[in-house]
């Protein structure tokens, strides 16, 4: 797939791609990106923890966050922040829209 750049965002995945409840990797400008749906949102955070260095999108999705499979930090998907120990950094959250099937994610401000 090729990313193109619609006013500054990047397609990143078919919106079916995505499970419901769940979460995948993609790289986008160089970045892993983690995009995740959760209650019918498409959202798209750093697929990097900020505890150590391993993918969120290998964690479990609900009720609009993720958890890191690792030491089990949650971080909210829509600010990065997390809500739970051990992590006590957030992670980057970058703009997502969709456009009929395609998930568009905004790399650049
Ligand atoms: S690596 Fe994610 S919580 Fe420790």
């Amino acid at each position: 797939m090729t990313a193109e750049s619609v006013s500054g965002y990047l397609r990143a995945a078919s919106l079916d791609e995505i499970p419901q409840e769940g979460a995948i990797r993609v790289e986008l400008a160089g970045q892993p990106v983690c995009l995740a749906r959760s209650g019918g949102q498409v959202y798209a955070i750093s697929d990097v923890c900020s505890h150590a260095d391993v993918a969120l999108s290998e964690g479990d999705v609900e009720d609009g966050k993720i958890e890191c499979w690792l030491h089990g930090s949650l971080f909210d998907l829509k600010t990065g922040v997390p809500t739970g120990l051990p992590a006590t950094r957030p992670v980057p959250v970058f703009p997502v829209t969709v456009e009929g099937d395609d998930v568009l994610v905004q790399m650049e401000s």
